[in-house]
């Protein structure tokens, strides 16, 4: 039986990257001669944070870090850093990006963790905005896209792993609930 695969389209390439082209754009106004540290939260935000930056044309450096969540950040909301950025953060103007914020707790815990390293500044780009999940108050600088309720799929985000090269993102659509809803 076929599992859930990708299924309705939210935001096809040509919308991604054009939307992504004015996150640049704002971002390189915002930071012209400040060459600004995007720190991008791997893995989901590889293909966004390879994008972003080629949009952005200021002189800027790049790093990345990894967390996890005991048992997901949905039950037990404790999140933690599992490859740290080899870059010194105090002193820099330090962007966030990530793909998708959800409850907000994966990113909580990211700002405060930098927060205590004395960035001149911080701020975050996040390309998704899964607004009706979250359970702790987090600021958004730099949005790409509201995203309703839905389990997202491709240009980073995954399912088992799978759907991250995906050029576009998609709905999941579970196939198998589909069966199970109107089968024998
Ligand atoms: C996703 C996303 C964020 C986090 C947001 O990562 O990239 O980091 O979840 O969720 P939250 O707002 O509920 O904390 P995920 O844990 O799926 O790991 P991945 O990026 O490696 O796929």
């Amino acid at each position: 039986m076929a599992g859930p695969r990708p299924g309705r389209i939210l935001f096809s390439e040509g919308v991604l990257q054009a939307r992504i082209a004015e996150l640049g754009r704002t971002i390189a106004r915002d930071y012209a001669s400040r060459t600004p540290l995007l720190i991008g939260v791997l893995q989901g935000a590889v293909l966004f944070m390879a994008d972003l930056v080629r949009a952005t044309p200021i002189e800027l450096t790049t790093d990345f870090l990894a967390v996890s969540s005991y048992g997901g950040a949905d039950s037990s909301g404790e999140v933690r850093l599992v490859a740290d950025v080899a870059t010194p953060v105090a002193g820099r103007h330090v962007i966030l990006v990530e793909d998708i914020v959800d409850t907000g707790l994966t990113l909580a815990y990211l700002k405060e963790t930098l927060a205590a390293r004395r960035p001149k500044s911080l701020r975050v780009c996040a390309l998704l905005d899964k607004r009706a999940r979250r359970r702790v108050e987090v600021a958004l600088d730099y949005v790409g896209f509201a995203v309703p309720h839905v389990f997202v799929v491709g240009y980073g985000l995954d399912y088992g792993g799978l759907y991250r090269n995906l050029p576009y993102v998609a709905a999941l659509d579970d196939g198998a609930a589909t069966q199970r809803a109107i089968g024998p």
